[in-house]
């Protein structure tokens, strides 16, 4: 065989190497897109229980006293993710000044338990606890904290969660804004906590 041609084996070995290269530069690409908006979101693992049990329902329990303010994490909870957002005081502030913005400010037509009530959407200011599919078709909305983000209404906008399927936007609290084909807020999950350090998803809270 003359050293113009290469073997088979070669043939592979070459081919291989190449996608491995394109692999590489993908994953690369993919970290720096996610660092160049600041907001890495880190899957949680909670203390599930067998994945049959969790696929009938059980309750998942999640150690929160990681989280720092204004981090979001993710928990699976029946196979769905459950968005955690540790919220800032600036950020909690923010949400009833936004109140004409939204379609359903108050929450009346959400899927959400009965002890869930105000803007907040929360048993605890700090915590957010939101299904994150979006009400539309179910896509998962990206999670947008920055504030004044040009391409989300500039200075109107002060972080919430942005989905990129067909556009719809939701505050910080998961209410659905005006203007955009999600017509519901984002669910809300029962759930409770086990002191200050874990939430437990899927049992209610006993708040009256
Ligand atoms: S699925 Fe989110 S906007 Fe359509």
């Amino acid at each position: 065989m003359s050293e113009a041609e290469a073997s088979p084996v070669a043939e592979q070995e070459r081919a291989s190497d190449q996608t491995r290269r394109r692999f590489l530069t993908a994953a690369t690409t993919g970290v720096s897109a996610v660092g160049m908006v600041g907001v890495a979101v880190p899957f949680m693992a909670s203390w599930n229980p067998s994945e049959k049990a969790k696929a009938a329902g059980a309750p998942v329990k999640a150690d929160i006293s990681k989280i720092e303010p204004g981090q979001m994490v993710v928990v699976e909870w029946r196979g769905k993710p459950v968005y955690v957002l540790r919220r800032t005081t600036d950020q909690v502030a923010g949400l009833p000044s936004l109140d004409g913005d939204l379609k359903d400010p108050n929450s009346d037509g959400a899927d959400q338990p009965e002890y869930i009530q105000g803007a907040l959407r929360s048993l605890n200011d700090e915590y957010l606890v939101v299904v994150g599919l979006c009400t539309h078709l179910g896509c998962a909305p990206k999670f947008r904290p920055e504030v004044g983000a040009a391409d989300l209404g500039g200075d109107q906008w002060l972080g919430g969660f942005f989905c990129p399927c067909h556009g719809s936007k939701f505050d910080l609290a998961g209410r659905v804004y005006k203007g955009v084909p999600a017509s519901a807020n984002l669910t809300v999950p029962p759930y409770s906590f086990e002191g200050d350090n874990v939430l437990v998803i899927g049992v209610d809270s006993e708040v009256a």
